[in-house]
């Protein structure tokens, strides 16, 4: 699935220089994304394969935990740089269309592109986010979509974005086969939405049971200021309700 495209930029109204903006962002786009996705869940694997190491260790191997110590403190770091350099080439979609129009967009493609009925229930206020919250919930939504594709063989997903008593709200529910979900059964993809909504000093929630569907809920506190309610989120998943 694409994330870019270039309405409103390469129009032919807009003659030869469109154009050429059109193709460097097009190129921008391609580097934005592979930094992210490939580069950025690389390091997060080896970071997690280092974590995974250390805990294996005895305690009184100090030399090797020290290193390992380094090298994922290392790891953690270059994503951090990752993430500020994908931010920073990212496609301008999301300033152009803003995040309601920008999702809307990718929302129509994913349901052209499967079999699974799409309703979004959108009541506009995303544009009252910072930017890279923007960016954050949009590849949220991306990934929540991906997995509905890959993994739920649901017929019908809703996809809720609103905002409540001073927070962003967006749910997503597919009503497809559903799974238990642990915390070792995460992959990069459950991770990265942990690990962004933290990020956003959000709410993540879980919920699904075989059978039953999947559903995903994050909140965000709109004022910015919020607790990171990391049990919360550890839990729902361990947790299916
Ligand atoms: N909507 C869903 N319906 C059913 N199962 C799901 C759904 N979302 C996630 N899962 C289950 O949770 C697992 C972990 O999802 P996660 O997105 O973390 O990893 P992944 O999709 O397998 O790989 P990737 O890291 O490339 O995203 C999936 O392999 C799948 O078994
Ligand atoms: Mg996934």
């Amino acid at each position: 699935m694409e994330l870019g495209f270039s309405i409103g930029v390469g129009g032919a109204s807009k003659g030869a220089t469109a154009l050429l903006d059109a193709s460097v962002e097009d190129v921008q786009r391609h580097f934005a994304r592979e930094l992210h996705d490939q580069v950025g869940q690389a390091l997060t694997a080896i970071k997690i394969d280092i974590a995974r190491t250390e805990q294996g260790l005895a305690p009184n191997q100090t030399d090797l935990l020290e290193r390992l110590r380094r090298a994922r403190k290392g790891a953690e770091e270059t994503l951090e740089i990752i993430r500020r350099l994908s931010m920073l080439l990212r496609p301008s979609m999301l300033d152009d269309l803003g995040l309601s129009a920008a999702l809307s967009w990718y929302i129509k493609q994913f349901a052209a592109s499967t079999t699974i009925r799409v309703s979004v229930n959108d009541d506009g206020s995303a544009d009252l986010l910072p930017d890279a919250h923007k960016t954050s919930l949009y590849r949220i939504v991306q990934e929540s979509l991906t997995n509905c594709a890959r993994h739920s063989e649901a017929r019908s997903v809703v996809v809720k974005l609103a905002s409540e008593e001073g927070r962003y709200i967006v749910c997503i529910v597919d009503d497809g086969k559903g799974f238990v979900p642990t915390h070792e059964g995460r992959g990069i993809g459950l991770i990265g939405i942990e690990e962004r909504v933290a990020e956003m000093k959000g709410i993540f929630k879980l919920s699904s049971l075989p059978g039953t569907g999947t559903k995903l809920y994050i909140s965000i506190p709109l004022d910015g200021i919020g607790e990171i309610d990391g049990g919360e989120a550890g839990e729902a998943l361990a947790q299916p309700t």
